[in-house]
């Protein structure tokens, strides 16, 4: 068929198809042609840079599945905003790894005004004002058993998580986040949250869902930096996207569209590229998505161990992004990318 084809626009034109007038290689030949027809570009504007947290001063910890990536108290966190910031990454993302004594069935301590989360809001905002604050609204890392969910009966209850996801966001806008990013999966939490944060007089603040969150493998690392992985009991399939689903991936994005979301994200990643593709596709909107930590650690193992040069993977697996439609990436390598770029 192919074949077929072929020869007939070859008769057509005369020529033979390989050594004919179509020559793709001829913009290949030189460093200089590449970047005049290079399609897609990545810059330090398409990073939001994950920071994990923890409680004490001037300390960090290291995190053992994520090599280079570490939790820190709240004074080297806004260190790093500040070194995010001078290397023109627009965002910083948070993530507590909450005392596990702070943990509880419904995860209270999500609010609690001076909680992690909002005291480095409050920190990072006072000394870097000019970085943009997003912050993960989910109860994950204040439940005592690590779900996302009030949990009752072993059932994760879907009205009553969002009326409480909803107030913690408020408390966040309080605290002065610029973007409230609710991770958890529940129906009608965009709606939920966007009437409290109106209500409360933060029309201003964004909302990025994480709208199309799958049931994935590769979320272990992060479970081991926010201290979920030995509480997490069962798993989150009923409330997170089944890996093999596109058509619920859409519309889960139309939904929290309709009900306010600003921006939608995609997670995980890099297996997930072609659901970025079609809700760019389809909706039009700002998209991102989450190179998540076992993707990260995918390509620092590969590199420790000398079968992948890790600095080009990581390079290239941020342009896929790019390429696939993102308008930005969370991503663990985001510093080491904003000063390679800077070079
Ligand atoms: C849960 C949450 C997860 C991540 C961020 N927030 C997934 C999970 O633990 O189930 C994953 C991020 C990553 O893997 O880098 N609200």
């Amino acid at each position: 068929m192919n074949e077929m084809r072929q020869t007939r626009a070859a008769q057509r034109r005369g020529v033979d198809e390989i050594t004919g007038s179509r020559r793709l290689r001829r913009m290949r030949k030189a460093d200089w042609s590449r970047r005049m027809v290079r399609e897609s570009t990545l810059t330090a504007d398409d990073l939001i840079l994950p920071i994990f947290l923890i409680e004490g001063e001037d300390a960090e910890e290291p995190i053992g599945a994520m090599p280079g990536v570490v939790r820190h108290t709240v004074d080297r966190a806004v260190r790093v905003a500040e070194r995010a910031a001078r290397l023109g990454i627009p965002a910083i993302a948070t993530f507590p790894n909450v005392p596990v004594a702070r943990r509880d069935e419904t995860g209270s301590a999500i609010l609690d005004p001076d909680n992690l989360i909002n005291r480095a809001t409050r920190a990072i905002k006072a000394a870097v004002p000019e970085i943009g604050v997003v912050t993960d609204v989910a109860l994950d890392p204040f439940t005592s058993h690590g779900h996302d969910g009030i949990l009752r009966d072993g059932i994760i209850v879907n009205d009553e998580t969002v009326a409480h996801i909803a107030q913690a966001a408020v408390l966040q806008a309080a605290a002065g986040t610029d973007i409230v990013a609710p991770s958890d999966m529940m129906d009608g939490r965009i709606g939920a949250i966007r009437d409290a944060l109106d209500a409360a007089g933060f029309a201003d603040v964004a909302i990025m869902s994480y709208a199309t969150k799958f049931a994935s493998a590769f979320y272990g690392p992060y479970r081991e930096a926010i201290g979920t992985s030995g509480l997490l009991k069962g798993d989150k399939k009923t409330y997170y996207i089944d890996p093999a689903n596109t058509d619920e991936a859409l519309r889960e994005t139309e939904q929290d569209l309709a009900e306010g979301a600003d921006m939608v994200m995609v997670k995980p990643g890099l297996p997930y590229l072609d659901i970025v593709w079609r809700l760019k596709e389809s909706f039009a909107v700002p998209t991102f998505a989450y190179q998540v930590s076992g993707e990260y650690a995918m390509i620092k193992a590969a590199a420790a161990n000398g079968w992948i040069d890790g600095e080009r993977a990581m390079m290239e697996s941020l342009l896929a992004f790019k390429r696939a439609g993102c308008d930005g990436i969370l991503s663990y390598f985001a510093l080491e990318v904003a000063e390679r770029l800077a070079e």
